[in-house]
């Protein structure tokens, strides 16, 4: 029998080694290789070319006549919009989460939905069969042509459906999947990757759409190597704080549509509703004025929000006085507050700074620069802002204000929503006036702080 050889693969960023070490080399990660089958090789024969002959042809570039790809609407007009238009036969979608953030609850909302006109197949390896039909039934979901399964063996699986030929396949959740080719325990990274390349193959092949669900690690990242993000078409991230019953859906990569679209969905008595004019429900309405909240325009895709973003300064008794973030990035604000110091002259560094996004937001623009600094300002100084102020601009490492996109939609979305003034980037003030909306533009860092003086 031949000798099965083994290599080890990074749970973090799936490089392989032929020796087992305690990092990572590649990405640095500590305690992350874990064994598993190499792969095979061919038998060299001789020539260069000798062996690679298959059965797939090539073809010339004009020869390609294009067409549509063909889609459903989902019946959640928020799903089918960060899916680019409707759900596309034959893709694969990964949809990660946090455990209890309501995968599970969307896609049997979306299977239910599409089972009236389509073949469904929900595979389940986390509930039982009860389970998913109690919920099914508490949310009066339209369940009897759904076809459901318990099953994690991926052959199995991928027999059924064989047999079954659903033109819709969900599988919660690919960490419970396994391959019996490898001995490595389920949500192990090579029974991810196997399993979710079996998956892949199979509904490529068959024209099945494919939902995957995804667990996610608490660093925030998809659980496994990312190597699963690659093999798939589509990936979401939910999202969402778990005391609100907001909840967002980004897609981070879209094969068939644009990427940062954002799906905005409340979680309920009768589950995930969607909710499509989502601008205003980020903001916390203070009965009067509170110090260190500001309420800011993001865009997300196609879409503007009003987000507000919150800070607390407080005196720091520690070496290292503390920046928390939660919804924006960490690096960010350290940096924000060095520009604060070098060209405004205020120092935090015996502060403790922290900064929050309500709603379980996350935003990753730059456009949030000036929010963040007029927060903490606010806070620092223990002087709340005026609550109709309105601000977005990215600040430079030279104490500039720089301009961001769609300035325009931006401040039509705030005055659509009763705010009265905003200040942002000069280079964003709007060609035409906005009825009700005093917009000041600004250049430079010091003039931005002059107006709350
Ligand atoms: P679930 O879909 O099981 O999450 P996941 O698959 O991402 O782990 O979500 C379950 C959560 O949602 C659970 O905490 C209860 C809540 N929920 C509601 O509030 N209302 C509902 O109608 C349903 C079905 C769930
Ligand atoms: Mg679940």
């Amino acid at each position: 029998m031949a000798k099965v050889r083994v290599e080890y693969l990074c749970r973090e960023c799936g490089a392989r080694f032929p020796k087992w070490s305690g990092q990572c080399a590649d990405c640095g990660e500590w305690n992350c290789l874990e064994e598993a089958a190499a792969p095979t090789q061919k038998a060299d024969t001789g020539s260069r070319f000798a062996g690679y002959a298959g059965e797939s042809a090539i073809t010339s570039a004009s020869d390609i006549t294009l067409q549509e790809e063909p889609r459903t609407t989902t019946r959640l007009s928020e799903l089918d919009r960060v899916l680019g238009g409707g759900l596309v036969y034959g893709s694969v979608t990964l949809l990660g989460g946090d455990p209890g953030i309501g995968k599970s609850t969307l896609l049997l909302q979306c299977l239910a939905n599409l089972s009236a006109a389509n073949k469904t197949l929900y595979v389940t390896g986390e509930e039982s069969l009860q389970q998913v039909i109690l919920r099914a039934r508490r949310l009066n979901l339209p369940e009897q042509d759904l076809r459901l399964l318990t099953e994690t063996c991926v052959e199995k699986v991928i027999a059924l459906a064989a047999q079954e030929k659903p033109q819709i396949m969900v599988i919660d959740s690919i960490q419970t999947i396994y391959t019996e080719t490898l001995q490595s325990a389920p949500g192990s990274v090579s029974q991810v990757r196997e399993s979710s390349a079996r998956l892949v193959r199979f509904a490529k092949q068959t024209g099945t759409a494919l939902f995957v669900v995804g667990h996610v690690t608490k660093e925030g990242a998809l659980a496994g190597p990312r190597v699963l993000e690659h093999m798939v078409d589509t990936v979401l991230y939910f999202e969402g704080d778990p005391s609100s019953r907001y909840r967002v859906i980004r897609a981070v990569k879209n094969r068939f549509g644009a990427v940062n679209e954002l799906g905005v969905f409340a979680m309920g008595e009768k589950g995930l509703q969607v909710v499509s004019n989502p601008s205003a429900i980020f903001l916390s309405r203070h009965p009067q004025p509170v110090s260190g909240s500001v309420i800011m325009v993001t865009r997300e895709g196609t879409r503007s929000i009003l987000v507000e973003a919150q800070a607390l300064v407080a005196e720091s008794h520690l070496g290292n006085p503390r920046r928390v973030t939660l919804g924006l990035e960490q690096n960010r604000l350290s940096m924000l507050l060095a520009v604060l110091h070098r060209h405004a002259g205020i120092a935090m560094f015996d502060q403790d700074v922290y900064l929050n996004v309500v709603g379980g937001m996350r935003i990753s623009e730059t456009a949030a620069d000036l929010a963040t600094i007029f927060a903490t300002l606010s806070s620092f100084r223990d002087r709340p802002l005026d609550a109709n102020l309105i601000v977005f601009g990215e600040v430079g490492l030279a104490g500039e204000v720089r301009p961001v996109s769609n300035g325009e939609e931006r401040l039509q979305e705030a005055a659509k929503h009763g705010f009265e003034t905003a200040i942002v980037p000069h280079a964003n003030l709007p060609r035409k006036p906005i009825p009700g909306l005093k917009v000041t533009g600004v250049n430079r860092l010091a003039e931005a702080l002059d107006l709350l003086d």
